[in-house]
């Protein structure tokens, strides 16, 4: 798989690192639980955008951007991290949020909206249902007419160049996996847009890994979300000039996990949040990290995973987000 074909500029200077959840895997007293630290990647507050961004912004300025236009709900982390890298590179930035089911836009946020703030962007704000897409579309047509050099990067950054992002992470965890000596029987990430998930799997079943899969999902259903990351697994390939046969057997897709909705509180989310800051020091995230981690601990629960079996767990970043849910880990809403 010929990943260096395409430009990249580099936000992280080294591998993210794994550690073992000591502490969590003894509390839960089921399989070995490991971490990878994405969180950890560079750009304002890391997380796993950063990956993508490397090959989404190269493509933007080999194009000769510059200005890039993005689309997010209002606490949108691949909206901070876009904003970040186009700051680093000296692009103007432009994010089209939309308001979720459940809050408005309130212009004195905390989390990701204060850092759209302290970072520069340019904002234009939709009601919930709006289609961002199109929006981002009429956003560059006026960019343009101002005669300005926009560049479209789709929601979540789930296009191929993103997903190339994610294969690199793949790569990553097989090295460090043989450096570590752990052969890591089971990997489990959030599922939002589909190239976090896409990239792993092409990165890791391309090599012809053995290892088990879980997606777990934050929003959509297992249909729809399953649907969307084969079809970007499989234009990926193209664009790579390769071919890869998934071992859909191997491959676990969860939507149980979700809850009423996209970034709507679930009671186990808050629980793992909780768990994980308690036991291991390390922040999750309300609408990603924190899901998938309920669904492991669910799984844990039930019985799924060997005692032997080494577990591990994406952290794919997002905790700006805790500081405009703080109300949420004060007191326990559900009692
Ligand atoms: C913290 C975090 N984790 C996971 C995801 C999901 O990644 P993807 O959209 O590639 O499925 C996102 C997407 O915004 C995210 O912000």
């Amino acid at each position: 798989m010929l990943l260096t074909k395409f430009p990249r500029r580099k936000y992280t200077p080294n591998k993210t690192p794994i550690e073992k959840l000591e502490r969590l895997s003894a509390l839960l007293d089921g399989p070995n639980i490991y971490i990878k630290r994405d969180d950890l990647l560079g750009l304002a507050a890391g997380g796993n955008k950063t990956r993508k961004l490397e090959f989404i912004m190269a493509d933007a300025l080999a194009k000769g951007a510059d200005t890039v236009v993005t689309c997010g709900s209002l606490q949108s982390n691949h909206c901070r991290l876009t904003l970040a890298a186009a700051v680093k590179e000296g692009l103007e930035c432009h994010l089209v949020l939309e308001e979720t089911a459940i809050k408005e836009y309130n212009r004195n946020a905390s989390g990701n909206n204060f850092l759209y703030k302290l970072l520069g962007a340019h904002v234009h704000v939709f009601e919930n249902g709006t289609d961002k897409q199109a929006e981002v579309e009429k956003v560059c047509k006026a960019l343009e007419a101002e005669g300005k050099k926009p560049y479209p990067i789709p929601v979540g950054g789930s296009n191929e160049l993103g997903t190339i992002g994610y294969s690199v992470c793949a790569q990553e965890i097989i090295e460090q996996s043989f450096d570590l000596g752990i052969d890591f029987d089971h990997i489990i990430a959030a599922n939002g847009s589909g190239a976090t998930t896409a990239g792993l799997l092409l990165g890791l079943y391309g090599r012809n890994e053995h290892v088990e899969f879980s997606a777990i999902g934050v929003t959509g259903s297992t249909e729809e979300v399953s649907k969307t990351v084969f079809d970007l697994v499989e234009k990926t390939a193209d664009l790579l000039e390769t071919k890869v046969d998934l071992p859909k057997e191997k491959i676990h897709f969860y939507d149980e996990y979700v809850g009423e909705g996209y970034a709507i509180p679930t009671k186990a989310m808050i629980e793992a949040v909780q768990m994980l800051a308690r036991t291991e020091g390390i922040l999750l995230d309300p609408v990603y990290t924190g899901k998938v981690m309920s669904g492991l601990i669910d799984l844990i629960r039930k019985g799924k995973f060997k005692k032997d079996e080494n577990i591990l767990f994406i952290h794919s970043g997002g905790s700006p987000a805790l500081y405009e849910n703080m109300d949420l880990f004060e007191e326990d809403l559900f009692s």
